[in-house]
């Protein structure tokens, strides 16, 4: 009997031994998650009124918990926000940490409800090898990219742990009281030898979760949160949902998507710790176009296989980007039965991805160049959002 094979995904390292990567399917099943049916999009459609996002109708967000219960909210116009995240722990996000942020201004347009975004300074000043300095100094310059991805001010607040900590302070407190070392050791793989700020730090990330955190924004009325992410992030949002019934709080539903995979291939995610592994924000086009050519394919060994036998789609790398950054779905198919078919090579492939990723690369560069320091303090000032 052969074993299915290995995979590990925390917040810390995603790995899979299978050459395409995650088994989103036994991960829904060890995290305990729902899968998105084709009925639940079906709801989201019809309770919204906005056609599904194409990262939804194509199955990339796939997994959540309590998005029903969302969808039951805005039925009946109780108001909601939405909580992301990023840790910054490089001067540039990568085009895999879009996604997140991309799907997130959708679902701010279709909701019309403010929105939070933490950037967590603390936590990469706990594991990596960085300053305090330095992590303060990149979540600013992360908030930058953010603003570039459209926000819409008045409805969404970016801040930094480091600076909003005392107002979320008393739900930490709350959090912390009831999480034992334990649990956080379960969740998280922590040891004797994890320092004890490692150890603290998940309360800081589970109390964004409670619109307690935010009266100033948001006013003081208790509110459902949902949360858009990456499945790494899963593990937090189990241990705020555990603590919430004991602190007479929401807990918080997820939307959970698959990983954009680094450029040698599915078997990790895409990663600004990994070298190579990640198209970076600010990359030039010329750099964009080498990596891309440079990234794993599922091509054939030679021209004449290729023709014979097809791409293994599963294992394209170019492919699979194309599924998180190309909006026509005709032509996406076309792509896929054709390169299947061996009728597409895999250099035109990574041709078509390079002209559709340099553009919204560059867009975003674009935005970026035009976003001053006074932006970043107005998207960080405590202040009523609009919507709430
Ligand atoms: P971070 O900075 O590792 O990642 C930021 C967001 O991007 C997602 N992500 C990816 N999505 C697709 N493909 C990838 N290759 C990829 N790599 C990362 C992450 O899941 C995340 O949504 N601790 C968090 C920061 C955080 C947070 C949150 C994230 C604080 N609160 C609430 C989400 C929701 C972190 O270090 O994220
Ligand atoms: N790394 C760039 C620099 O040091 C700044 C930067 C960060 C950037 N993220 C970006 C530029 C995204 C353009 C797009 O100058």
């Amino acid at each position: 009997m052969t074993s299915a094979p290995k995979q590990t995904v925390t917040p810390f390292l995603v790995e899979a031994e299978s050459e395409s990567g995650v088994d989103y399917g036994i991960l829904m099943r060890d995290f305990g998650t729902q899968p998105i049916t084709d009925e639940l999009v079906a709801r989201f459609e019809k309770v919204t009124g906005h056609r599904a996002h194409p990262l939804l109708r194509r199955g990339l967000y796939f997994s959540h918990r309590d998005l029903e219960k969302v969808l039951d909210c805005h039925e009946k116009g109780v108001p909601i926000y939405l909580y992301t995240g990023r840790g910054p722990s490089s001067d540039t996000m990568h085009v895999g940490h879009m996604i997140p942020f991309i799907f997130t201004c959708y679902l701010q347009k279709v909701f019309n409800c403010p929105l939070v975004i933490q950037l967590t300074d603390d936590e990469k000043f706990f594991w990596k090898a960085l300053e305090l300095k330095q992590a303060r100094m990149l979540a600013r310059e992360n908030a930058k990219d953010i603003i570039a991805f459209g926000f819409d001010i008045t409805k969404t607040f970016i801040f930094q742990d480091t600076e909003y900590i005392k107002e979320m302070y008393l739900n930490i407190c709350e959090i912390q009281k009831r999480v034992t070392f334990s649990s956080v050791k379960s969740i998280f793989g922590f040891t004797d030898s994890t320092s004890c700020g490692r150890i603290a730090f998940p309360a800081i990330q589970a109390a964004p979760s409670f619109s307690s955190s935010f009266v100033k924004l948001l006013g003081d009325k208790q509110r459902y949160c949902l949360i858009p992410c990456a499945i790494d992030q899963d593990p937090y949002f189990r241990m705020t949902r555990d603590v919430a019934p004991r602190m007479n709080e929401l807990k918080p539903a997820l939307i959970h998507c698959k990983f954009v995979s680094g450029l040698q291939g599915a078997s990790s995610k895409m990663s600004s710790s990994i070298p190579n592994s990640a198209i970076f924000l600010d990359d030039t086009p010329k750099k964009i176009k080498a990596k891309i050519n440079g990234s794993k394919s599922g091509g054939g060994e030679t021209r004449e296989l290729h023709r014979q036998h097809g791409a293994t789609i599963e294992n394209d790398v170019a492919y699979e980007y194309l599924t998180f950054f190309m909006e026509d779905d005709d032509e996406l198919k076309r792509i896929h039965d054709e390169y299947k078919a061996g009728r597409l090579e895999s250099g035109e492939v990574k041709k078509i991805l390079i002209d559709i990723l340099t553009p919204i690369v560059q867009n975003i560069q674009q935005n970026r160049s035009v976003v001053t320091d006074e932006m970043v303090d107005a998207f960080m000032a405590i202040r009523k959002l609009d919507a709430s």
